[in-house]
């Protein structure tokens, strides 16, 4: 069997890293052949919460788990670490937009990047799930001189899942028929679901459904979908999100021929300004997302693309003192 795969989850007793870590140790995110040790980092209030949640990890005697560290000092959670995912923060409630959560949540994220700089390995490849999840990623980035901003990615995969669901449910077609979508910008109210590059069966998406369909119902609701669950469940989605950083972090190492979305370091691919994380369509080979290239936009696109890389350059702006 290969070396162990050294994984950081933070947040690990949280209601996503409740969702996510049986699913790590299982084998679904890297592989029935690729063993793990896991590195989960906590506050101290809720290290006795994490303590079950080992139980309870070290009770599925799942083969890949070799190792189970948890500590509540970020410099240990990272030592060595190949993979970091960043849940640990806090969750919007009601009535919030998730970048209320920037004063809160942007220190965490400003230590975890220096902690990560310091300690991970060089090829560390670091998710960012905790909202507002761009510009957080921004901020451990920008905390991290010494690695690569490549290895830094933001969450925007669940939005990605949300709005293949809601098409297919509209078409009635499988979820395996449609192809090409992809969420542009910041995981926020602004995101662009785009289905212009969309097809369901190799058929158009946007001759399948009407425009006004598309424009009035569907960019809502995938933009809107995360306040919803909120409401209807009163707390954010998890066991969703979880899924979503499983498979982001699988297409990153594994690799994906099909069109995904992903919030990444821009070097100003389709005009957007350089050096926010903003989330493209992208494939990914060996280890490298690519943002798909000659998609066509239309005024309508690039209005909407625009409009979210604005509220990216705000959000930017009212973290600069953290940068
Ligand atoms: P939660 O409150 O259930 O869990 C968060 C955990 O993080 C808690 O256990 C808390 O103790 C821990 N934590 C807080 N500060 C920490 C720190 N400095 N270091 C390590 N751990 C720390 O919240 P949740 O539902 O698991 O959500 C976590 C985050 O993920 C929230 O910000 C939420 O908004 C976000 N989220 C993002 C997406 C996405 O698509 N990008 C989807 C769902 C949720
Ligand atoms: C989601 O999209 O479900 C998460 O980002 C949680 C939220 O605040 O919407």
């Amino acid at each position: 069997m290969a070396d162990p795969v050294r994984i950081a989850v933070t947040g690990a007793a949280g209601q996503i890293g409740y969702a996510l870590l049986f699913r790590i140790a299982s084998g679904a995110m890297l592989g029935n052949d690729r063993p793990i040790e896991l590195s989960l980092l906590e506050i101290p209030p809720a290290m006795d919460a994490l303590r079950g949640v080992v139980m309870e990890v070290e009770d599925c005697a799942f083969p890949l788990v070799r190792k189970v560290v948890t500590t509540d000092q970020p410099e240990v959670a990272f030592e060595g670490v190949d993979i970091a995912m960043l849940v640990g923060s806090r969750p919007r409630g009601p009535g919030m937009e998730r970048n209320d959560l920037l004063e809160a949540n942007g220190a965490i994220f400003t230590e975890q990047g220096k902690a990560l700089n310091d300690h991970a390995a060089k090829h560390v490849k670091v998710l960012v799930v905790g909202n507002p999840a761009n510009t957080n990623c921004l901020i451990a980035q920008h905390n991290a001189p010494d690695l690569d901003p490549a290895n830094f990615s933001a969450m925007t995969k669940l939005d990605h899942n949300r709005a293949i669901a809601q098409l297919s449910q509209k078409v009635g077609g499988a979820v395996e028929d449609i192809d090409g979508l992809a969420i542009w910008g910041n995981h926020s109210s602004t995101m662009f679901p785009d289905l212009l590059g969309a097809t369901v069966n190799g058929q158009s998406a946007l001759e399948i459904v009407s425009q006004a369909w598309y424009e009035d119902e569907y960019i809502p609701a995938i933009q809107q979908r995360g306040a919803a669950i909120i409401a209807a469940r009163g707390s954010s989605s998890a066991a969703s999100a979880a899924n979503a950083a499983v498979e982001h972090v699988r297409e990153w190492v594994a690799g994906t021929d099909s069109v995904t979305s992903m919030g990444i370091y821009s070097s100003g691919q389709y005009g957007t300004a350089e050096g926010l994380i903003f989330s493209y369509p992208v494939t990914v080979n060996e280890g490298t997302p690519k943002v798909v290239e000659n998609r066509e936009l239309n005024d309508f696109a690039q209005g909407k693309i625009e409009a979210t890389e604005a509220e990216l350059i705000e959000e930017r702006d009212a973290v600069a003192h953290l940068l």
